[in-house]
């Protein structure tokens, strides 16, 4: 961004550092061997990252929208892997608690979560339900004062590592989207276990695994915000998440970019260094276009943010932009690498496959044209009827 505040860009400059100097040099590693990052969680927990938008009241670093995106545009460019970790517990589960807890839930769960030492993940989608979020089989059911719940979530991002989930379960199954509620979840509760991480095409740090829940007793200190209120919990922490994965997938997008820039001034090809063909010039003139429209769409949606009120429109535009755009720039990236991109010597190839990822989760690049659409049509009826 072209104007940042002297906090913005400290923040900023820090993110950079700590992806140059502790992200890049062992991202390849990290990813062959789906190793999780530990001693960069900790490295990213000491300079406020992992609780960036919780207020500073509450132990946070009080970052804006924008500084927030900035961050994990950053860290994106070093590993992807680590930045959808950071994500996640930013997103999805420090700002839930930060904005929908009760004084008691934030003072038990956030100071451990911005200081990295709990970790949180977002226990929504299910074997059999991922876009259509209300039909969950996960069921919480009363009993006593406290809640008995059983179910499966899957692909939960940080599963294997995680000490509290953030637990979108039905209370009231015949009312649908209405009879959902959030809880939080200690995952060392008896009836808890996890399945080994998944394996998956990209982002190999990024542990996920399936988290189910066998009659788990919760106290009603466990219920997050109002019964039959986890749906709109839900559906408003995912617009917060989908600016952090759209800034994701620029950051990768711009990491792979500049490793081909990089390498079309080293590469020779038909007498001159590749970087002098037109072929070439364009392929980078569409990237660098893409890129800049992708960040335009994130400081859109950072700003809506920041103003108050909905964004569910500005977050989803800029998310599925970015993920899409992510997954044309890395594949023009590979190629500009021509067979050095296909293999593993080079790191075209982990930023195509960590792009992908992009586009499905925190809400498929389908949802977010459904999204976008139902916001437009409601946008359209408010003008016709005023
Ligand atoms: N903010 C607040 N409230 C919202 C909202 C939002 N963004 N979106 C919807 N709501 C409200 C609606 O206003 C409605 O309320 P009323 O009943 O009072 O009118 C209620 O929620 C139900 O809304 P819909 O009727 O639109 O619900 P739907 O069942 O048709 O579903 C959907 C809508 C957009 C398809 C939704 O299911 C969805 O977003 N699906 C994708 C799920 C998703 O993103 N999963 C990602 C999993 S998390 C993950 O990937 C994490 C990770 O590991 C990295």
């Amino acid at each position: 961004m072209d104007v940042l505040t002297e906090e913005q860009a400290l923040a900023l400059g820090m993110a950079r550092a700590f992806a140059a100097e502790r992200l890049k040099p062992v991202a390849a590693t990290l990813d062959r061997d789906a190793t999780w990052p530990k001693a960069q969680l900790a490295g990213l927990a000491e300079l406020g990252f992992m609780g960036m938008t919780v207020p500073e009241a509450d132990g946070g670093a009080g970052f804006d929208p924008l500084t927030y995106a900035l961050v994990i545009e950053a860290l994106a460019t070093g590993c992807a892997s680590t930045a959808v970790i950071v994500s996640v517990n930013n997103s999805l589960v420090c700002e839930p608690i930060a904005k929908f807890g009760t004084p008691e839930q934030k003072r038990a769960w956030l100071p451990p979560l911005v200081e990295g030492q709990r970790l949180g993940c977002f226990g929504l989608t299910e074997p059999s339900s991922g876009s259509d979020a209300a039909h969950m089989d996960t069921f919480a059911e009363r009993d006593g004062r406290g809640w008995r719940v059983s179910g499966s979530k899957n692909w939960i991002t940080n599963g294997p590592h995680a000490d509290v989930m953030v637990l979108l379960a039905a209370t009231q199954k015949e009312l649908g989207a209405q009879g959902v509620s959030a809880f939080l979840v200690p995952l060392s509760a008896g009836g808890v276990s996890r399945d080994r991480h998944d394996e998956k095409l990209g982002i190999h740090a990024a542990h996920s695994c399936t988290v189910s829940f066998d009659e788990v007793l919760l106290g009603p200190e466990a219920l997050l915000g109002a019964e039959g209120q986890g749906f709109k919990i839900a559906m408003a922490t995912l617009d917060s998440g989908r600016i952090g994965i759209a800034a994701q997938a620029i950051g990768i997008a711009q990491a792979a970019f500049d490793a081909a820039f990089a390498y079309s001034h080293e590469r020779q090809a038909f007498g001159s260094l590749i970087k002098d063909k037109q072929a070439i010039q364009f392929m980078f003139a569409d990237m660098a276009t893409e890129l800049r429209a992708a960040r335009l769409l994130v400081a859109q949606a950072a700003a809506a943010k920041a103003r108050g009120g909905r964004f569910t429109r500005e977050a989803a535009q800029a998310k599925l932009f970015a993920s899409e755009m992510a997954t044309r720039v890395t594949h023009r990236a590979l190629q500009v690498f021509g067979g050095y991109g296909y293999s593993a010597e080079y790191p075209a190839e982990r930023h195509y496959r960590d792009a992908r990822i992009t586009e499905i989760y925190e809400g498929t690049s389908e949802i977010m044209r459904l999204v976008i659409a139902g916001q437009v049509l409601k946008e359209a009826a408010a003008t016709n009827a005023s």
